[in-house]
């Protein structure tokens, strides 16, 4: 099966670097949308374009039976429409929120997004259906993109604006932090240094590898050596380059070590 994953940009990777694991067998399509990176601080029609045209490029000529749309921001905004478009299956992601309440139902949770999608109805209606508590706080962190597109993971920079936006938390009276766009995993080592240990991860990657076998009626085996062949595309433009491959390369094998801290 032809699978394709689609994020503004490297965030994905995140998401694909688990999808090659556990469906070794399948041929997967990975577009990033480098044209248009960051979506999260764009206007929402100008997102909602650069969806549409994603999926024209991996639908309509690339022949994907399957996108799964690995970022958050394009799912608040697009998704629904792609879904009214397209027959084949379509895997969105929201922010995890449901899954932290459901690990644990007293002490708080912060959800951390774009801006797009921490203002996004979408995100509202989510957590007004399953935090009952008002146990749910909303960061935006529209800069770790901009790192993470630069390669920029462990600097005073990112350490210093991660303390800066965490510190108005009581973070000891929290339980996890919901990594609520796929760029946002890169940064796992920094935050746990900056998080009391009670603070655990939580993000949609496992959860939404696992939607796409069941939408698609794949079987997932456990993570294994293997990994399934992936084509990759810069908004539409193969990648061919040794130089862009390895660039690619180095951010899958951050994602890989990043997915062991927990
Ligand atoms: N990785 C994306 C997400 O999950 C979006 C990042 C951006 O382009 O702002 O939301």
């Amino acid at each position: 099966m032809r699978i394709a994953l689609f994020d503004s940009g490297i965030g994905g990777l995140t998401v694909l670097s688990h999808a090659r694991r556990v469906l070794p067998s399948e041929e997967f399509l990975f577009f990033a949308d480098r044209d248009h990176v960051p979506y999260g601080t764009k206007s929402v029609p100008a997102v909602r374009g650069y969806v549409r045209a994603a999926f024209r490029f991996l639908v309509e000529q690339q022949k994907a039976d399957a996108v799964v749309v690995a970022c958050n921001t394009a799912t608040s905004v697009a998704v629904d429409e792609m879904r009214r478009l397209y027959d084949v299956p379509i895997i969105g992601m929201e922010p995890a929120v449901k899954k932290a309440l459901e690990q644990d139902a007293e002490r708080r949770v912060l959800v951390t997004a774009t801006p797009i999608t921490i203002n996004g109805e979408k995100l509202h209606r989510l957590v007004s259906a399953h935090d009952e508590k008002n146990l749910v706080d909303l960061l935006a962190l529209p800069r770790l993109v901009e790192f993470a597109e630069r390669r920029e993971f462990v600097s005073q920079c990112v350490e210093e604006y991660l303390w800066n936006a965490l510190t108005p938390y009581d973070l000891r009276s929290y339980s996890a932090i919901v990594l609520g766009c796929t760029h946002f995993n890169y940064f796992k080592d920094t935050l746990r240094r900056l998080l009391p240990k009670t603070v655990g991860f939580v993000d949609g990657n496992e959860g939404t590898v696992e939607e796409l076998a069941r939408r698609t009626g794949l079987t997932t085996v456990s993570a294994e050596e293997r990994t399934a062949w992936c084509r990759f595309f810069e908004s539409g433009r193969a990648v061919t380059g040794a130089e862009s491959l390895a660039r690619i390369e180095s951010y899958l094998a951050r994602a890989a070590r990043m997915e062991q801290i927990v």
